[in-house]
């Protein structure tokens, strides 16, 4: 028998969490995170316990906030309110040890900023940021401050496709060839949802950013070609700027020179009474394979008179973020939703708590280092973003059909070039 330290021997820390956005993803990850990460803390032999205690919340109205504060376990119910649009500014200054993200995309970098400014570690939603200037200017911060800047894309922890990336790194599926993906959402979150800020928006940065970023971390490779197009007239009008559905297709290279395209579609115009709450596929081929993976039809399909498929799901995403009753008799909630927050909190923990201070900055770089949530290796997403962004932009404003080029340009390292025209735009001088 080995003798081991008694609980009381067990250092317990406690990180203040600060909040902006309190919406949808807010009520579905970040919630029940902070949650049980206030009421049960986060065990590891880094650092031992580290309680996350939901500190400050900023939010455009402060209603959702009143109202969570209501139902809130009296741990997580004491946080302080920030409310407007500047109010993430002011919360970031405040006294919390990380700021999370959750506004809407294009009211992320003003917040990831300052929080970073003040030195505060930050953990900011999918897409990080909608221009490479800005992803370059929240690294510097990070930088300067010595503190962690980081983003979330859940779908890298999906076991599936944790999966799909074991096979390749194990060098069982061989060099991809080409993929597609597709992500269609509810009518509920273009028409209600996100009606407060959708105009002149579109679901392929909102959502096939999920699918750039799994096949850029899963099968590596150097973006080279983005092109784009899509349909309009549900959301706004079929001339606007506002967007129904898009396509997106990427080229990439790889070491060997040989090149793959992927297709990403995407929607937030499905029908509401849809079986499943989003539509989620993906088909990878490779030299000597294919993947096929289908999120909602991974084996459960329920019918419950009256509540489904409106109420409920006919098929559900058990693995994402559900509710439970565990085989112990304990209620939860758990999925990679939220064991992506938890991760994030880990690593913070283990960079102030882990070690003699006197390494902190070794911490530091080992945290940096991780590319699945790190902005460091967040250019080749950032850069597709915000070609999508600009080619649709073109499209909106009567010129289609433009291709963004990346690194291959002499003008720079994101360039537009619009059919029949041949001057260049420079979105990007650097190189990406
Ligand atoms: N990881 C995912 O799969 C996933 C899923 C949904 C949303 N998201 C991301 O999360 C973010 C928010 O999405 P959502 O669905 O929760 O949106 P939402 O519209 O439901 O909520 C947005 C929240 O931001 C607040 N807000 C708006 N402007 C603000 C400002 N200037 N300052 C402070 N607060 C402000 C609003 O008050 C609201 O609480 C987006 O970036 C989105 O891409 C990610």
């Amino acid at each position: 028998m080995t003798k081991h330290a008694s609980p009381a021997q067990l250092p317990v820390h406690e990180l203040r969490a600060g909040m902006a956005g309190l919406g949808m993803i807010f009520d579905e990850t970040y919630r029940p995170f902070f949650e049980q990460a206030a009421a049960q803390g986060i065990f590891d032999p880094a650092f031992g316990v580290c309680r996350a205690r939901l500190a400050a919340v900023a939010s455009r109205t402060g209603t959702r906030a009143e109202s969570y504060r209501r139902t809130a376990p009296p741990a997580t119910a004491t946080f302080e309110s920030h409310v407007g649009a500047h109010s993430g500014g002011l919360m970031a200054e405040s006294s919390v040890d990380f700021v999370c993200v959750a506004t809407p995309d294009d009211r992320h970098f003003d917040i990831a900023r300052a929080a970073l400014a003040a030195g505060k570690h930050v953990l900011v939603e999918k897409p990080s940021v909608l221009s490479l200037p800005e992803l370059d200017a929240l690294e510097r911060t990070a930088r300067e401050k010595r503190v962690l800047a980081k983003v979330v894309y859940h779908k890298l922890l999906d076991p599936d496709h944790k999966k799909l990336r074991t096979l390749v790194v194990d060098n069982q599926l061989r060099h991809v060839n080409h993929g597609y993906c597709s992500l269609l959402e509810p009518k509920q979150i273009s028409g209600d949802q996100f009606a407060e800020w959708i105009h002149g928006r579109n679901p392929g940065t909102y959502v096939a950013v999920h699918y750039i970023k799994l096949i850029d971390f899963t099968f590596g490779g150097r973006l080279k070609s983005i092109a784009a197009t899509g349909q309009r007239g549900l959301v706004g009008p079929a001339d606007g700027a506002t967007w129904d559905s898009n396509q997106l297709r990427l080229v990439y290279e790889y070491a060997d020179g040989r090149e793959a395209a992927f297709d990403i579609h995407t929607s937030w115009v499905t029908p509401d009474n849809f079986p499943g709450y989003v539509e989620q596929e993906v088909q990878f081929r490779f030299d000597n394979g294919v993947w096929n993976c289908h999120s909602r039809k991974r084996g459960v399909e329920c019918t419950i008179e009256g509540l489904t498929p409106t109420k409920l799901k006919t098929t559900m995403n058990n693995h994402y973020n559900g509710r439970f009753v565990e085989p112990w008799g304990e209620r939860s909630q758990r999925g990679y939703g939220i064991e992506v927050l938890e991760h994030f909190v880990r690593e913070v923990a283990t960079v102030e708590f882990g070690g003699p201070p006197s390494e902190r900055d070794a911490r530091l770089a080992a945290a940096r280092s991780l590319a699945y949530n790190d902005l460091s290796a967040e250019r080749q997403t950032v850069a597709a973003v915000q070609a999508l962004e600009a080619i649709l932009a073109k499209r909106a404003a009567g010129t289609p059909d433009c291709v963004v080029h990346v690194n291959r340009h002499p003008a720079g390292g994101l360039v537009l070039l619009a059919p029949g025209k041949a001057e260049p735009e420079v979105l990007y001088g650097g190189e990406v």
